[in-house]
């Protein structure tokens, strides 16, 4: 089921996804050489609970951390540990807050110190194949509308798009109806109606779509260890623009 976000939960979202993008800003800020990955969960982890929230992620499905972080050929869903940071490495970042009974949720790719021009394209490529996506969300479109222009455009740069991840619908739960794909033909699944909040993400490789899931469980790798990029932001669907819940990362 799709639900209708109200005026005063409208006003919870933009809360929480303030919450969310400022604790993004924050972990991209802490992207450099040297850092450990779980350094940069913890700093997440408390900045969250000062603001009166819950990390969203933590314990979700069993994810022993607040913050996914994936560095270079990871694709989504790393988890934070010991691992440094290391000069020339890509890093995506993905948070999730919750407060005042709503999630927010958004990522976004960091450089770390220098890196490849081919990398920074495609962090660049990926941030804004998401602006191409939300053209087209906004009430009389329907959902594919969205992920046919995220694909259109990722794969005129040469990129490819992850299918077996998608973008979603964000409320009461991180994970809500519907489904919003980063790939696919035009005028399918459901209308898009003033009020939906949906999460919109494409994960981009560098070389092809497929991916390889990690023992740990969680960490998802692309097939052919070529880097991948990601992006994510909350946003309202409304009769114009869409308005941003988690004000975008630069
Ligand atoms: N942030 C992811 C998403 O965008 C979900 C993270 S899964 C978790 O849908 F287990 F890490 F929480
Ligand atoms: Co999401």
């Amino acid at each position: 089921m799709i639900t209708l976000k109200s005026a005063r939960e409208i006003e919870l979202m933009r809360r929480a996804g303030k919450i969310t993008a400022a604790a993004r800003a924050l972990a991209g800020e802490m992207v450099k050489p040297g850092v450990t990955t779980r350094e940069i969960d913890k700093a997440v982890h408390r900045f969250i609970k000062s603001q009166g929230a819950e990390p969203s992620f933590l314990n979700y499905n069993g994810y022993p951390a607040s913050v996914c972080i994936s560095v270079n050929d990871e694709i989504i869903h790393g988890i934070p540990g010991n691992r440094v940071l290391q000069e020339g490495d890509i890093v995506s970042v993905d948070v999730g807050a919750y407060i005042g009974g709503f999630h927010g949720d958004c990522a976004a790719t960091y450089a770390c110190g220098k890196i490849s021009e081919e990398a920074q394209r495609l962090i660049d490529v990926t941030r804004q194949s998401f602006f191409e996506g939300i053209k087209n969300a906004r009430e009389g479109c329907r959902v594919s509308d969205i992920g046919h222009a995220v694909q259109e455009y990722v794969e005129a740069n040469g990129f490819s798009v992850v299918r077996e991840y998608v973008g979603h619908g964000v409320g009461r739960q991180m994970h809500e109806s519907p489904e919003v794909p980063n790939y696919g033909a035009p005028g399918h699944g459901p209308k898009l109606l003033r009020g939906m909040t949906i999460a919109v993400e494409p994960m981009v490789n560098m070389g092809t779509a497929a991916i390889k899931q990690m023992p740990d469980g969680w960490t998802v790798r692309t097939a052919d260890g070529k880097y991948a990029a990601h992006y994510e932001n909350t946003l309202l669907i409304t009769a114009g623009e869409p308005e941003l819940l988690t004000v975008p990362a630069p």
